[in-house]
């Protein structure tokens, strides 16, 4: 559905996104993980066409995005959609949760009379678990859950394809991440979506996705079905990010090893020649900071960029 080949995405001189290439099938959850700041929300954002790319290709449905016309950019800005991390942020505060869920279907003029368009907020509020009756609300006399159901009834208005969703729970309570994670999945079973699913949280990324990304530093290092990677991560970085993924057993929690990673990660203004997470990686040698290592595919689907491999 989606193909990156080489996005660069540079604020000044502060290079955020690495030559990144990657797809995103039809159908999948894409998971993206990796540490806060290392450009997660700028690939979901360029994506968009929130930012513009500094270099490098996006193609949809096999078609380069840079010779889109005006009225295709149109018509792909309601195929793609995203669903923030902060709902509250997200949401304007003096407008009702009705006229929120409308704004999709009154910019791209998808309804033509007012009892269509309160139709289609009745039928959107259902879908995602609200009554029709809370469509006069505005945004504070919502829960944080609700919230976030209302900025998923409004990413879904114009009946998108594709939804990037950046952090979706982060910002909620613990009892109710399970329920909006759970929304998600419902949702993308009945309108065949396709997510690319930004997280910090590993076990709900292995829940919900297809296959997984790690991103560390502007780069993407490894790419795998989500059940192989869990299984059998590869570069040095996932196996530490994953080492920290707590474990509900006490006794276990306790045997497991765990990697602690040294150092700071690089900064971002200093582009580096070789390997972006040689100065942090146990096993580095001079080579790995001389030299970025290649995108391989290890084995079939299972693709890492690290030299020891
Ligand atoms: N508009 C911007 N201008 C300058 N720097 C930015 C901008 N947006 C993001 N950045 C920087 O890009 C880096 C990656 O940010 P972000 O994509 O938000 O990371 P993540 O979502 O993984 O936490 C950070 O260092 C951030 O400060
Ligand atoms: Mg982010």
């Amino acid at each position: 559905m989606i193909e990156i080949k080489k996005l660069r995405k540079e604020f000044g001189n502060v290079r955020v996104l690495d030559d990144v290439s990657f797809e995103i099938r039809e159908g999948e959850t894409l998971g993206l993980v990796g540490e806060s700041g290392c450009g997660k929300s700028t690939l979901g954002r360029t994506l968009l066409g929130l930012e513009k790319q500094t270099s490098g290709d996006i193609f949809f449905k096999k078609k380069d995005l840079s010779t889109f016309s005006l009225k295709e950019l149109n018509s792909l800005r309601k195929e793609i959609q995203i669903i923030f991390q902060d709902p509250y942020a997200s949401l304007n505060p003096r407008m009702t949760a009705g006229d929120i869920i409308a704004e999709p279907l009154d910019i791209h003029r998808l309804v033509n009379t007012k009892s269509e368009r309160e139709e289609k907020i009745s039928q959107l509020l259902n879908l995602v678990g609200l009554p029709s009756y809370m469509r006069s609300r505005f945004p504070h006399e919502f829960s944080g859950g609700q919230r976030q159901r209302i900025g998923i009834a409004r990413a879904l208005a114009s009946e998108p394809k594709f939804i990037v969703c950046d952090e979706p729970i982060s910002a909620l309570d613990v009892s109710v991440q399970a329920q909006i994670i759970n929304l998600l999945k419902k949702l993308q079973e009945e309108m065949g979506l396709t997510y690319l699913f930004i997280a910090h949280d590993l076990a709900m990324v292995k829940y919900l996705s297809t296959r997984v990304a790690v991103m560390y530093l502007g780069n993407i290092i490894e790419l795998a079905p989500a059940n192989e990677l869990y299984k059998t991560p590869l570069h040095p970085y996932t196996q530490a990010l994953f080492s920290a993924i707590p474990i509900p057993d006490p006794v276990l929690e306790r045997s497991y090893h765990r990697i602690i990673l040294k150092g700071e990660p690089p900064s971002f203004t200093n582009p580096l020649k070789g390997c972006a997470f040689a100065c942090r990686c146990p096993h580095a040698t001079a080579h790995c900071k001389a030299v970025r290592p290649k995108w391989k595919e290890i084995s079939q689907d299972h693709f890492v960029a690290c030299h020891m491999l």
